[in-house]
């Protein structure tokens, strides 16, 4: 069991408190920080919070909380995670980690440092549909990943400081790019190093300093290629969506916009709140059943607390928000300089020294194969090319019928 203190009570920390208290759980929030003193009580009454204080280190330190969620504007992130290595909590910390790779390095190194647990909070790598998509990845049911690609699309976000550079740090590509990037790392291997990225990026339709719009390639070491797709300017709610493509498979996932739950209403009713960025309370919906669930936040709780408790590793870290946020410092460089630019990684626990595995795969002793394919009529074609000459050529046709 653990007692939790949460570090904002905006969007997130209300759909945290929801996944660790909202259903029957042995998890309890005992300490909550907000800003304002109506927001912090509100939050406090709604989730049955104990204390609640306008103070950020009075929060941290308090006894009765031994491990601090860290649900605060970008910019507050590495000030948090400083007084929880000051006060020796354990701290989870939201997405992005960090505004830019040296933040988030120095929260990582300050952790390791001070000897304390600490987990990224990536509740998209934690989906129902996505955990069960990594395993058949695992499983070598998909082979060999060539390219794997994530997008996370909606009208922009709900507070002011996402829309501002400084506070913020990025645009879509930070903000939600970094979702799909480590979706992507996960798919690839988290252990296969991203090596450089290029990146279109602009400011399509919102009066901001960051992009709203933006598209990236990541090359990794062994030849795989992810992909993001961000934006603050998709109509029509919150498309999540990802493909993976293997040598022995494929792999499309839907996860909000087409569930397989989908209801007309003629707008009769309170016309309130559907689902997250909803843009409609009329016409044809597509609601979410469990929505904290589907985002991935209750598993992603479970596989914290049950490795803070056992006292192993979660399976998203500190490490992690590090090496995402480097990805997306060299997606930042290419946006403006418009070449590949190379993922600058101080630190690098994974394999090195990758290459991309030979496409030369033996069919007999003098061709190598291409593809094979039965046709409309029944005959079979084998697509080969000689290894003397180069030449390609079908080298059997079969009646199969
Ligand atoms: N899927 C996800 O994992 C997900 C989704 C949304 C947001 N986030 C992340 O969660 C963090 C918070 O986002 P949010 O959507 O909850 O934002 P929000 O604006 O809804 O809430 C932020 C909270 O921090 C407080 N706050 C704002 N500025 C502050 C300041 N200067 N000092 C003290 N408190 C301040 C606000 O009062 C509020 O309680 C961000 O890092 C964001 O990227 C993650």
């Amino acid at each position: 069991m653990a007692n939790i203190c949460i570090l904002g009570g905006g969007f997130i920390g209300r759909f945290y408190a929801e996944s660790l208290c909202g259903r029957r759980s042995k998890d309890n929030v005992t300490v909550v920080f907000s800003r304002s003193e109506t927001s912090v009580a509100r939050f406090a009454a709604d989730y049955s919070v104990p204390h609640h204080f306008t103070d950020m280190e009075a929060a941290v330190q308090h006894p009765g909380a031994d491990l601090v969620v860290i649900a605060l504007p970008n910019y507050q992130h590495e000030e948090a995670v400083h007084l929880c290595v000051k006060h020796k909590k354990a701290v989870l910390c939201t997405k992005p980690l960090g505004r830019n790779a040296a933040e988030a390095l120095r929260m990582m190194q300050a952790c390791e440092k001070a000897g304390i647990f600490a987990g990224y909070l990536e509740d998209l790598c934690y989906t129902p549909k996505f955990l069960k998509s990594l395993s058949s990845v695992k499983s070598g049911a998909i082979g060999r990943i060539l390219w794997a690609k994530s997008r996370e699309t909606h009208p922009g976000p709900h507070s002011d400081w996402f829309w501002d550079l400084n506070y913020a740090g990025g645009g879509a590509i930070l903000d939600m790019g970094c979702h799909c990037v480590e979706i992507s790392r996960n798919f690839i291997g988290k252990d296969v190093k991203p090596v450089e990225v290029m990146c279109w990026a602009d400011t399509q339709v919102k009066p901001i300093d960051a992009e709203d719009h933006a598209i990236g390639l990541v090359k990794y070491e062994n030849g795989a290629i992810g992909q993001f797709e961000v934006s603050w300017t998709f109509r029509g709610g919150m498309d999540l969506r990802d493909e993976v493509m293997g040598t022995e498979g494929t792999i499309w996932l839907n996860s909000w916009l087409r569930t397989g739950f989908e209801m007309f209403t003629s707008g009769a009713g309170d016309g309130g709140y559907v689902v997250e960025k909803a843009e409609s309370s009329s016409g044809w919906q597509f609601p979410v059943g469990d929505e904290a669930h589907e985002l991935g936040y209750t598993n992603m709780f479970i596989d914290m607390f049950d490795a803070f408790e056992k006292g192993h590793q979660p399976s998203e870290t500190f490490y992690d928000g590090y090496v995402v946020n480097a990805i997306i410092d060299a997606a930042y460089k290419s946006a403006k300089t418009k070449l590949w630019e190379p993922v600058d990684l101080p630190v690098w626990r994974g394999l090195t020294g990758l290459s991309k595995p030979s496409v030369y795969q033996e069919y007999d002793q003098e061709h190598w194969f291409i593809k094979e394919e039965i046709l409309p009529n029944g005959d079979k074609k084998v697509i080969v090319k000689k290894k003397a000459s180069g030449e390609i050529l079908e080298i059997e046709t079969l009646k199969t019928k």
